[in-house]
């Protein structure tokens, strides 16, 4: 959508007063009118890093949702202020597991005698206290991008692993990339005495799924595949790993939103892609490619924003940058130090995975 030319000339005022001391991170989900004003953009991995990479900035602008932001604070020093441009904007994915939902897990999981081989694995759409937890217990974040070495990783440390809250980029990665059967898998159900599941199920899994999803993949089903491709003779399937596993099955790419990005400029002219995840990046993607002869289409038929991605407006990060120029800090992100701590822990793991 076209930018309104007087707000795009108070953001730009508002970023040139504030100079070295503001810093704009934009997730690839962000809206056009956002994403012209970030100093970078990136997946979720590559935001979290490019965060911390700038210890002089007084603040960070952070054009994505909370849990980013809140990983962003974690990950910088105590006096730079992580700012959201609007609160609201969370995951309903990162709702699905909260802290004492998976302090109850672990319980189950002692109950049963396996907590000691458990290593948790928490996907980076969670909250600080869920990256605590996994902090506490030894084990670490994970991205789209870097989830196959993370579990590669927990299985030296342990046995089994507790994934959250992500079920599909837990199962993807286990049956995709690590060669485990879909039956090597149980779903934890939190709304579920004992998650649904029996000790015996639970002492014979390898991967532990935290019932989680995200509804905007969770929209693109088998169906969309086969329609596309019965449409668009010779497309390419690129799906994003938070897909149903039926439908990452049946895709010929899948991979994070940079990955994503990254396949579509080495592919060939003439190609042709349908494209599973958020729509303002499909619809960026389709629009700068048109140039190079390579068409992009979104993978389903209806539309599919992510609501709470879209919260961040060009309204909203006017009047963040304009509060900020002015002196006020509006909208920080600030997790307690305790959480921090812990978190931080299982953060730098996922760091300083090979
Ligand atoms: P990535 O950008 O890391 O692929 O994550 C997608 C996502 O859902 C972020 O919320
Ligand atoms: Fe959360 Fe899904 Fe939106 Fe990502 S796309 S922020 S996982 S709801």
């Amino acid at each position: 959508s076209p930018s309104d030319p007087d707000l795009v000339e108070r953001a730009r005022a508002a970023k040139e007063k504030l100079g070295d001391k503001v810093f704009v991170l934009g997730h690839h989900y962000q809206r056009d009118e956002v994403i012209q004003f970030a100093d970078v953009t990136g997946d979720s991995f590559k935001l979290a890093r490019d965060a911390a990479a700038r210890p002089e900035a007084e603040y960070i602008v952070f054009c994505g949702v909370h849990f980013m932001a809140e990983s962003a604070d974690i990950l910088t020093s105590d006096d730079q202020k992580v700012v959201l441009p609007d609160l609201a904007a969370g995951c309903s994915m990162a709702d699905m597991a909260t802290a004492e939902q998976v302090a109850e897990c672990w319980d189950v999981l002692t109950e049963a005698g396996i907590a000691e081989q458990v290593v948790p694995v928490s996907y980076m759409n969670s909250s600080a206290d869920i990256k605590a937890f996994t902090g506490k217990h030894g084990g670490t974040i994970c991205t789209s991008s870097n989830a196959k070495r993370a579990l590669e990783w927990a299985f030296e440390q342990g046995e089994k692993v507790l994934f959250l809250p992500d079920q599909h980029l837990g199962r993807n990665t286990a049956v995709r990339d690590m060669g485990m059967s879909l039956d090597d898998c149980v779903v934890y159900n939190p709304h579920k005495p004992n998650g649904g599941l029996t000790a015996e199920r639970l002492r014979d899994a390898k991967m532990i799924l935290w019932r989680g999803h995200c509804s905007v993949h969770g929209r693109f089903s088998l169906e969309s595949v086969e329609d596309v491709r019965a449409r668009i003779p010779g497309v390419n399937v690129l799906v994003h790993p938070e897909c149903k596993h039926e439908v990452v099955a049946a895709a010929d790419h899948v991979g994070s939103t940079e990955h994503i990005i990254k396949t579509l400029e080495a592919a060939p002219a003439g190609s042709k892609w349908a494209i599973g995840t958020e729509l303002n990046l499909v619809r960026r993607l389709a629009n700068r490619f048109a140039a190079e002869d390579k068409e992009i289409v979104f993978l389903d038929k209806t539309v599919c924003f992510c609501s709470t991605m879209n919260r961040i407006d060009l309204p909203h990060l006017v009047w963040a940058l304009e509060s900020l120029a002015e002196g006020n800090l509006v909208n920080r992100i600030e997790v307690d130090r305790e959480t921090e701590q812990f978190a931080k822990l299982a953060l730098e793991r996922m760091l300083a995975l090979p």
